[in-house]
């Protein structure tokens, strides 16, 4: 054993990495499907309890909820789920081989943008500085202002045409460990500005607003110390030194109500108050500025394959709810047209769960932006949020497609 430990912080000096998750060696991930209300019900009281990791969520009766277990926590998970009568089978049975197997590689070479790995918070500032410099005809870049750490948010506008024409709003990476997400926004913000020449009546028509990184702090920290980390890192007033907010629990419309919780050690943690945290303050203000002009909202997260629309707060449908699906259709079909991924269309309620104070709900009821979608990338669950860096091409190529669709859907129904 202790020839173990010495042999274990020998590595860890040669290496000179920290391990991004120290007890995530032995932890798992299960899933369960309950098919019967009563579980899904137990279920959702023990994703409350909040000491488990629920990498998604309880859904409905049918529907798969991933549970991750550390080592220490298994026999009592197991012990759970077998009072509820659910048989778990093993998705990810060795979290920290899987983890070291996505870790990108260290190396100068991946300091300048790619997409064949992931890339951490500052290589993005920086590229979408240099993007900005090289092709100033068709993008800007603005601060918009900083973290709660203080990192500067950076927002890049694309467009060749008039200020007022009708805009896209996109964001990414509100989730902390959805690394998939800014992978996938860098991607098709690189095709569009790279490749204008292609895309030179859609720039010239509508005009996209992209943020890749809208929690940087949380980005920042799973990069630094706990890969699964979700949500900003703000200090809370809670006594047991629990961090962060849940970013997509603290927009303030029907803030609180549903599916979010008020223990600040919780995973979906609401925050003290509606846009208590300060990064969900400034995207708001640019989403504000622009109302008049937007008329979709694309917001990415991992993992599920789903896109969805409003409500997440109510399972009412808003009146033009048609419209929006029709609209996901058309850009689901052309995504699964590139790689026969699979996606699954509807309102976020009805989809996955009721959770208020998202910011799709906002940009909608608030906002009144009226195409205002969640899409939640790849994969079902085979790695979940470890993708595996040789997927992210792949995710960007079919996701472009569809983000394609609602771009020139816009200009044609709003263009001037
Ligand atoms: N997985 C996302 C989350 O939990 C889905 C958000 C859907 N939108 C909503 N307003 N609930 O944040
Ligand atoms: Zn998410």
């Amino acid at each position: 054993m202790r020839l173990l430990v010495v042999l274990l912080s020998v590595l860890l000096v040669v290496s000179g990495r920290p391990d991004p998750r120290p007890n995530l060696h032995g932890a798992q991930v299960l899933r369960v499907v309950p098919d019967a209300s009563w579980q899904l019900h137990y279920l959702m009281a023990l994703q409350m309890q909040g000491h488990y990791d629920f990498w998604t969520e309880p859904r409905a009766v049918g529907k798969p909820v991933d549970i991750m277990g550390t080592a220490f926590q298994l026999p009592a998970l197991h012990a759970a789920l077998t009072q509820l009568d659910l048989t778990p089978t093993v998705l990810i049975s060795n979290v920290a081989d899987l983890l070291a197997k996505s870790t990108p590689r260290n190396t100068e070479a991946n300091r300048q943008m790619n997409w064949d790995d992931y890339q951490e918070y500052d290589v993005i500032q920086e590229w979408l500085e240099s993007l900005a410099s090289e092709y100033p005809s068709v993008c800007r870049v603005e601060d918009i202002g900083t973290s709660y750490e203080g990192r500067t948010l950076k927002l890049l506008t694309i467009g060749t045409g008039a200020e007022d024409n009708p805009g896209i709003f996109i964001d990414g990476g509100i989730h902390a460990r959805e690394w998939i997400s800014p992978a996938t926004v860098t991607y098709m913000i690189n095709q569009l500005v790279t490749n204008s020449e292609m895309y030179s009546e859609l720039l010239s028509t509508i005009n996209f607003y992209i943020m890749p990184s809208i929690n940087p702090d949380g980005y920042a920290y799973t990069w630094s110390d706990d890969r699964l980390w979700r949500k900003t890192r703000s200090e809370t007033d809670s006594s047991l030194g629990c961090k962060g907010a849940d970013p997509n629990r603290n927009w303030g419309f029907h803030w609180n109500e549903v599916g979010a919780s008020s223990n600040p050690c919780s995973d979906i943690y609401a925050g003290p108050s509606p846009f208590s945290e300060v990064e969900m303050q400034l995207v708001r203000d640019e989403i504000s500025k622009r109302a008049s002009t937007l008329k979709a909202y694309l917001t990415f997260h991992s993992y599920s394959q789903l896109w969805m629309y409003p409500w997440g707060w109510t399972s009412d449908l808003p009146d033009d709810w048609k419209d929006l699906d029709d609209l996901a259709q058309t850009a689901v079909d052309a995504l699964t047209a590139v790689h026969g991924t699979q996606y699954e269309i509807g309102s976020s309620t009805n989809t996955i769960y009721a959770a208020a104070g998202g910011s799709d709900d906002w940009a909608k009821g608030v906002a009144g932006v009226k195409y205002s979608y969640t899409i939640e990338l790849r994969d079902t669950g085979l790695f979940g949020f470890l993708l595996p860096p040789s997927l992210i091409i792949p995710t960007g190529e079919e996701t472009f497609e569809g983000v394609k669709e609602v771009g020139y859907f816009i200009a044609r129904t709003y263009g001037k």
